[in-house]
């Protein structure tokens, strides 16, 4: 339950790893851990309801993830269509926009045209905001903004002196969202893996053994409760 005094991060980002091993433990195909994957997705956006968190980002294909075998990059193509199409009604229900960050320009077309139109329909929701990070890689994030950044420089809009942190952080993929407050890492990799390399700075982190196919309200409502323990200090010493 939901403690009144427990303090909820604005802003949870999540590296759901582990898909593959859950199935190989079972003798399954991979493909079977990322479809239980995607119903750890559902359980988790509504605990997010539940708790009052904001904003999530769910790191749901990398950059890196396309030289995974054919096989299973259009298995994942699929199953992310087909939670758009199941999922898109609580979406509405629950007033939850839809937005994406990452190279979505190399996902495959009809996956595209879904994707723009949940966020089109979805666009006006204040409750809270879902944002998949899909063909999304940190450092060519920042490789994009700093190419934005010195054409402005080139063009004469920009002095190289008048860039600031605050330069930078306009040119990011989704500059209106606010920084994760948490990063949670199922699987127990304590690896960052190219997820949003300039955006997590200051996020506290939580790295759980439990697949994330395993990882549902109740893993989820377990790391909230650490998170009210931790004490941010942001470099300062109280
Ligand atoms: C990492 O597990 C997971 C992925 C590369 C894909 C994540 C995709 C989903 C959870 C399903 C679809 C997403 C949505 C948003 C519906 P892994 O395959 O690297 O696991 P392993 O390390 O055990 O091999």
């Amino acid at each position: 339950m939901k403690d009144e005094k427990q303090k909820i991060p604005v802003h949870v980002a999540v590296i759901m790893d582990g898909n593959g091993r859950w199935a190989q433990k079972r003798g399954w195909p991979r493909i079977r851990g990322h479809r239980e994957g995607a119903e750890s997705v559902r359980a988790v956006l509504r605990a997010c309801k539940t708790a009052g968190v904001k904003y999530l980002t769910l790191y749901a294909f990398s950059t890196e993830n396309w030289v995974r075998p054919k096989t299973e990059v259009a298995g994942l193509m699929t199953l992310l269509s087909k939670f758009l199409k199941e999922q898109a009604r609580e979406l509405h229900e629950n007033q939850v926009r839809l937005r994406t960050i990452g190279h979505i320009h190399d996902l495959p077309k009809s996956l595209q045209k879904e994707l723009q139109r949940v966020k089109d329909e979805t666009a006006h929701y204040t409750s809270g905001t879902l944002i998949l990070a899909l063909s999304y890689g940190g450092r060519v994030e920042l490789t994009d903004a700093m190419r934005r950044i010195a054409g402005r420089v080139k063009d004469g809009a920009l002095e190289p002196e008048a860039i600031t942190e605050e330069t930078i952080r306009e040119s990011l993929y989704a500059p209106d969202i606010p920084d994760p407050d948490y990063m949670i890492r199922t699987s127990g990799e304590m690896r960052i893996s190219n997820f949003l390399l300039w955006q997590l700075a200051y996020a506290e982190f939580y790295i759980t053994d439990v697949l994330w196919p395993d990882f549902r309200e109740p893993e989820f409502m377990k790391a909230l409760e650490e998170y009210s323990r931790r004490h941010r200090r942001f470099g300062n010493i109280k």
